[in-house]
């Protein structure tokens, strides 16, 4: 029971698959590992070091991976004393990307980055040095298991980490204790991207006067369609590289959520973890 327990989240862009592995993470007592941001900070460093065109091979940008260090910063040790009683209000806790030591989480996510990704990922030599930092940030996250009072005396509570991607069920974690496919429809993936540019726009605003007073939004601003596309195109990449390409493990529980709420999402998948750790259900009232 007490071995460590590993979650692998895999899925096409924007499925939901960071934000239910953040909650999932907090609920368990887990560490968590984006794999996507790795990806994303290789990326930065290809633009910053104008090696756009990776398609000739990336020896350059691969010496530029091997030099730099990522961290990823997630702290669910605040309720790691009793991990698998948490009641109440699901939280999402908020993730920090450093790339030599530099917070860069909000740089990763422009779209100049997300134009690039996808063919940065598709080279074999990269993935291999995404591959190492991956292990290694991995193995610094997981939790311990701890021992928790239950109402049948002292448990033990396993440790693990939750890791999310494309490829973590079918080739970084291919023996994960529970692989999780999410899927959702096109259109209810870029409408939930638009609604979050949407409130950071709005936060924005809220900080800064002379943000709000022109209520336009910004030219570069991009429609639901326009997100749509840069979706798809992106998971059509994915999809149909060589290395890794985007699957569904044939041991993965398969969510479409394109109709479910993000708390229902959550608490099923924390329970399949329960089941398999041999703890307790909670959510049973869902
Ligand atoms: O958050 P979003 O779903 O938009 O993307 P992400 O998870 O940050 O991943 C960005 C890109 O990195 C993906 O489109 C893939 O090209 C690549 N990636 C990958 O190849 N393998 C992974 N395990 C994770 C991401
Ligand atoms: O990591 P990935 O790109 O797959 O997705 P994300 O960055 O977690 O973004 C998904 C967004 O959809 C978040 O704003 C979630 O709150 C929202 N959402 C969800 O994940 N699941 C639902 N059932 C409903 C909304
Ligand atoms: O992976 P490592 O050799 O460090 O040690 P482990 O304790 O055997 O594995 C730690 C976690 O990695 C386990 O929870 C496994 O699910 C996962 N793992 C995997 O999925 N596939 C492998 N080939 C090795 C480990």
């Amino acid at each position: 029971l007490a071995r460590d327990f590993t979650i692998a989240i895999d899925g096409p862009a924007a499925s939901g698959k960071s934000s239910t592995a953040r909650a999932v993470a907090l609920e368990l007592g887990f560490g968590y590992i984006d794999s996507g941001s790795i990806y994303r900070c290789a990326t930065l460093l290809a633009l910053r070091n104008n090696i756009a065109d990776v398609s000739t091979g990336a020896t350059d940008l691969i010496d530029l991976i091997n030099k730099s260090s990522v961290n990823i910063k997630f702290q669910p040790s605040s309720t790691r004393s009793a991990p698998n009683l948490i009641t109440g209000r699901l939280s999402v806790p908020d993730v920090r990307i450093l790339l030599n030591e530099e917070d860069v989480s909000e740089e990763i996510r422009k779209p100049e980055v997300n134009r690039l990704v996808a063919k940065v990922a598709s080279d074999g030599g990269v993935r291999t040095a995404v591959l190492g930092i991956q292990r290694a940030l991995a193995g610094a996250a997981e939790t311990r298991s701890t021992s928790v009072a239950g109402k049948d005396g002292v448990v033990s509570v396993p440790g693990g980490v939750v890791m999310d991607g494309r490829d973590i069920g079918t080739t970084i974690f291919p023996n994960a204790e529970l692989k999780i496919y999410l899927d959702a429809s096109a259109m209810a993936r870029a409408i939930r991207r638009w609604d979050e540019m949407n409130s950071s726009l709005k936060q924005a605003r809220a900080a800064d006067p002379a943000l709000a007073a022109g209520d336009k939004a910004p030219a570069e601003y991009p429609s639901v369609e326009d997100i749509a596309r840069e979706l798809e195109e992106r998971d059509y990449a994915d999809i149909n590289r060589e290395h890794s390409p985007l699957r569904i493990a044939k041991d993965a529980v398969v969510i479409d959520n394109t109709a479910m709420t993000f708390e229902q999402q959550v608490y099923s998948i924390a329970d399949l973890a329960r089941d398999r750790m041999g703890l307790e259900r909670k959510h049973d009232d869902l």
